[in-house]
């Protein structure tokens, strides 16, 4: 299929981990990726159908003042948005800074809902099929020690996607959430835990990204309405 048939995808944490993944395996398919993330230099991605743009999806006025103008400059029909932008910030609640409670609340739930309204009527007026895709967790399925606020993140994206899904269900959009466990990632880098060395021990991001490369070849007639991903033995090891 051509770049024009595909459309563009709008990838949200597009420099690292399961967004860069499958922003690779999507421009492999032919599709245009406009990409989203603070920093894209780590990133290594030379395409010419990627774009990328860097703003803080942490603050709701820079998505308000900075997506806008991309969406009306797309030249392509918008064909999907992965929303895998997110942060880890784990411990006790009360180890936890105000500002690092905000920050998971805004990038991990804030700024999926916030973008979704902007790309909602885009795609609403294009009347064809369309996906929007969310990144869960495990842990929006499960409340668990020193993950009090990302649960909390993690379960209000599940109860938003699924409210979403119902409000979409009359238009050609779809919504899908994945909920992963490990994934082989950045996000454990400023973590005091990691998964286990197997490749048993976690999802590779590779894994992940496939997996909503299949929901966007799902015939238009069936939803993908949630996905758990779990790592075939779960082993977490300190570091
Ligand atoms: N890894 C896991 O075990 C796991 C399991 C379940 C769910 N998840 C979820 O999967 C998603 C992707 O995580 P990952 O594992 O791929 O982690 P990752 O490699 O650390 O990637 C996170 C991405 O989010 C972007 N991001 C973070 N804060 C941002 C901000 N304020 N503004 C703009 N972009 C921001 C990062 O880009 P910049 O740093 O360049 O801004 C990066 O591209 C997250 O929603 C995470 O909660 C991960």
């Amino acid at each position: 299929m051509t770049n024009e048939q595909n459309g563009t995808v709008l990838v949200t944490g597009a420099s690292s981990g399961i967004g860069l993944a499958t922003t690779r395996q999507l421009l492999e398919c032919g599709f245009s990726v406009l990409g989203v993330a603070r920093d894209f230099s780590k990133a290594e991605i030379s395409h010419a159908n990627f774009h990328s743009t860097e703003f803080d999806l942490a603050s709701a006025d820079a998505i308000q003042a900075g997506l806008p103008p991309l969406l009306k400059s797309l030249d392509r029909p918008l064909r999907a948005v992965v929303n895998s932008a997110g942060v880890g910030k784990m411990g006790y609640l009360e180890q936890l800074s105000v500002a690092d409670i905000q920050s998971v609340l805004a990038v991990n739930l804030l700024s999926h809902i916030l973008i979704s309204r902007l790309c909602l009527p885009v795609m609403k007026q294009q009347s064809v099929l369309s996906d929007l895709i969310f990144i869960g967790s495990e842990a929006a399925l499960t409340g668990g020690k020193e993950g009090s606020v990302y649960c909390a993140s993690k379960f209000g994206l599940r109860g938003f996607a699924q409210s979403l899904r119902m409000e979409c269900a009359k238009s050609e959009i779809r919504v899908s959430l994945i909920n992963p466990g490990a994934v082989r990632t950045a996000f454990f880098d400023e973590l005091h835990f990691e998964p286990g060395d197997r490749a048993e021990n976690a999802i590779q991001p590779e894994d992940v990204a496939a997996t909503i490369l299949s929901i966007l070849a799902m015939r238009s007639g069936t939803v993908v309405d949630e996905i758990n991903l779990s790592p075939r033995k779960r082993v977490w090891q300190s570091k």
